[in-house]
C-alpha cells in the first residue's frame, strides 16, 4: 500500500512553504519542497552559462543535475546542495525564483523531474509542497489542499522572509516579480497551476499560520 500523501499547492507567498514544514513536522511525515528542484535546475543551468530558453540543453541539465536535501544536525533550516554546492542561499531569491518559473515552462524539465518528486513518497507519509502536486505528481493523494491569499499579502510575507534573511529588495518590485510569476506559472501549457478539482481551498489571506496549520491537520482526522 503506497504511503499517503497530502500534496499543498498554491501560488508564492500563499504560505505553502511554512505550513507545509510545520504540518510535516506535527505529522511526523517526510517533506518534499518540490519548488527548491525546479531552483536548482534554474541555478544549475545559470552555472553551466545555458541559454534558459535553450530547451533541449535546459532538459538536459534538469537530468543530469545531482539535488539533494541535507537536515543540518542542530535542527535549522534545510540545506539544498546542487552538483555537490551548498545552493542554500542563493536558491531563494527572487531572481532565483524567475529562474524556475521559466524552465518550469519546458515540459522536459518537469518530465525529468517527475518520477524523482514521486520518490520521496515513503512511509510514514509525505507532505508536497508545489504548484502540480495535487493535479500532476499525486493525482491519487488522499489529502489536497490549495493555499491562496490576496497578491498584497503574499508580496507583503515574500518581502517580511527576504529581509529577515539580509536580502534588500522594495516592496512594490516584489509585488510586481510575484505577479508576473504567478500570471506564467497559470497561464504554462504543462502542469500550469491550478487546484485539483478535489483540493480543498484555503484563503490564508490575514490568517495566522497557527490557525491555517490547524485547520488543515484536521481536514486529516478521520471524521
Ligand atoms: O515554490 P517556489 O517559489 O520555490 O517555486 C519556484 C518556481 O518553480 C515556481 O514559480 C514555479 O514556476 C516552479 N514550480 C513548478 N512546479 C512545482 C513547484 C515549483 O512549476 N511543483
Amino acid at each position: 500500500l503506497a504511503a499517503p500523501v497530502l500534496t499543498i499547492d498554491g501560488p508564492s507567498g500563499s504560505g505553502k512553504g511554512t505550513i507545509s514544514r510545520l504540518v510535516a513536522d506535527a505529522l511526523g511525515w517526510h517533506l518534499l519542497d518540490s519548488g527548491a528542484l525546479y531552483r536548482a535546475v534554474g541555478y544549475a543551468a545559470g552555472m553551466a552559462g545555458l541559454d534558459l530558453s535553450d530547451t533541449e540543453a535546459v532538459t538536459r541539465c534538469a537530468q543530469i543535475t545531482k539535488i539533494a536535501f541535507r537536515d543540518p544536525k542542530d535542527g535549522g533550516e534545510t540545506r539544498v546542495v546542487v552538483n555537490g554546492h551548498d545552493a542554500t542561499d542563493e536558491l531563494r531569491t527572487e531572481t532565483a525564483g524567475a529562474a524556475a518559473s521559466a524552465i518550469a515552462a519546458i515540459p522536459g524539465v518537469r518530465a525529468a523531474l517527475f518520477e524523482r518528486q514521486r520518490g520521496f513518497r515513503k512511509a510514514p507519509g509525505l507532505v508536497a509542497d508545489g504548484r502540480d502536486m495535487g493535479t500532476v505528481i499525486f493525482p491519487d493523494a488522499p489529502h489536497k489542499v490549495f493555499l491562496t491569499a490576496s497578491a498584497a499579502e503574499r508580496a507583503r510575507r515574500r518581502h517580511k522572509q527576504l529581509k529577515e534573511k539580509g536580502l534588500n529588495v522594495t516592496l512594490a518590485s516584489l509585488l510586481h516579480e510575484i505577479e508576473a510569476r504567478d500570471a506564467r506559472d497559470a497561464a504554462r501549457v504543462v502542469a500550469p497551476l491550478k487546484p485539483a478539482p478535489d483540493a480543498v481551498l484555503i484563503d490564508t489571506t490575514g490568517i495566522p499560520v497557527g490557525a491555517v496549520v490547524a485547520r488543515v491537520l484536521d481536514l486529516l482526522r478521520p471524521a
